[in-house]
């Protein structure tokens, strides 16, 4: 199984996912900079890989600055920052340096940079490692909930490449594959990005599970046609009350789900959860260049001066759920008890 990234040696490598599927290319980041650089371009994306990659990224701004003492701790504030900025939706990314200068933060002014660093790179390597378990849960988890031989719909990538292990709706669709419950995978394209066409569709291949790939104005139609019998997608934040932050489109099969009577199910880490807002209305919603929209695989589709809206991710309202399936069990409504258990047990 190719990794999204791999730590070794103070050396982050990330297999870029904006080569796939033509090509395999891994970029050796040694410099937190160009970690933030590929979280920015999308080379690594899907917001448990954003986070441990942003993780790796903290750690290797330590290592710069723990040769110069004096700058340590501004600097690592500052590359902190830094970090946060290249992408606003997904949570996972805030969690991950969160959980990162909390560790830096148990050490006085007077540490030793160099021991401050080790720890970092120790808590990194435990959010990498960590995020392994956390997959293999939600994946057991969410199969359950499939009859035998059904047939799934999926939007964006939550596979491998979105996280450093197997994925969650991808996770999940693996398991239950392997256990004869899912059948076949309808996967949306996902415009502008085309994560589905080039990344689950290719993940789903190489792991020889049935894949069928549509365009996202496809998915309407294969569910009337009766051809999907439910729907499985990640998330990029969860507020308290259960609305779901998650690729563009994500809410359009979460509506059609909805009238067609059939699941619409979300599988996210604890990680994924925003406890601190209220409701999907408080998420910041990435807005991307109009470039992404005018024009495919570099081939202008659009008259030159066109105006262009293109938010990066929409909201889910929690009332379009049937579950949530996390890595501590499956969560229904009302979703505001639920989370906030959810919260109380992790003491998050
Ligand atoms: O813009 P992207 O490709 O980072 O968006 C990714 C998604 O929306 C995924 O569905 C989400 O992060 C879940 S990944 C397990």
């Amino acid at each position: 199984m190719l990794r999204s990234l791999e730590w070794r040696a103070g050396c982050l490598t990330l297999l870029n996912q904006t080569a796939l599927p033509g090509s395999t290319e891994f970029i050796d980041c040694r410099d937190w900079r160009r970690v933030a650089e590929a979280i920015r371009r999308l080379e690594v994306r899907g917001a448990p890989a954003i986070g441990a990659a942003a993780a790796f990224g903290l750690v290797l701004g330590a290592r710069e600055l723990a040769a110069r003492p004096g700058d340590f701790w501004p600097g690592l504030l500052s590359v902190a920052e830094e970090l946060r900025g290249t992408r606003p939706t997904a949570v996972n990314l805030f969690w991950a340096i969160d959980r990162m200068l909390s560790v830096a933060s148990r050490y006085g002014s007077g540490a030793d940079p160099a021991a401050v660093t080790a720890a970092l790179e120790e808590e990194a390597v435990a959010i990498a490692h960590e995020d392994e378990a956390v997959n293999r849960s939600i994946s057991v988890n969410g199969a359950a909930l499939f009859p035998p031989q059904s047939a799934v719909l999926t939007h964006c990538n939550a596979g491998a490449l979105a996280t450093v292990a197997f994925g969650t709706a991808l996770g999940v669709i693996g398991e239950a594959w392997r256990q004869g419950r899912i059948s076949r995978v309808f996967a949306d394209e996902t415009r502008p990005l085309l994560q589905g066409a080039r990344l689950t569709a290719w993940e789903l291949k190489n792991e020889g599970i049935p894949v069928t790939l549509i365009t996202d104005n496809m998915a309407g139609w294969v569910m009337q046609r009766g051809l999907v019998q439910a729907a499985i997608v990640g998330a990029d934040r969860i507020t308290a009350n259960g609305d779901v932050a998650n690729k563009i489109g994500t809410y359009s099969v979460a509506v059609l789900a909805k009238e067609h009577g059939i699941p619409f199910y979300v599988a996210a880490p604890v990680s994924t959860f925003d406890f601190s807002l209220a409701s999907g209305a408080d998420i910041p919603i990435e807005e991307r260049s109009p470039a992404e929209v005018t024009s495919l695989g570099g081939v202008r589709t659009a008259p030159e001066g066109i105006d262009v809206f293109n938010p990066a991710f929409d909201v889910t309202p929690n009332r379009l759920v049937t579950a949530i399936i996390t890595e501590h069990g499956v969560l229904r409504a009302p979703y505001t008890e639920a989370i906030a258990a959810l919260r109380d047990k992790k003491g998050c």
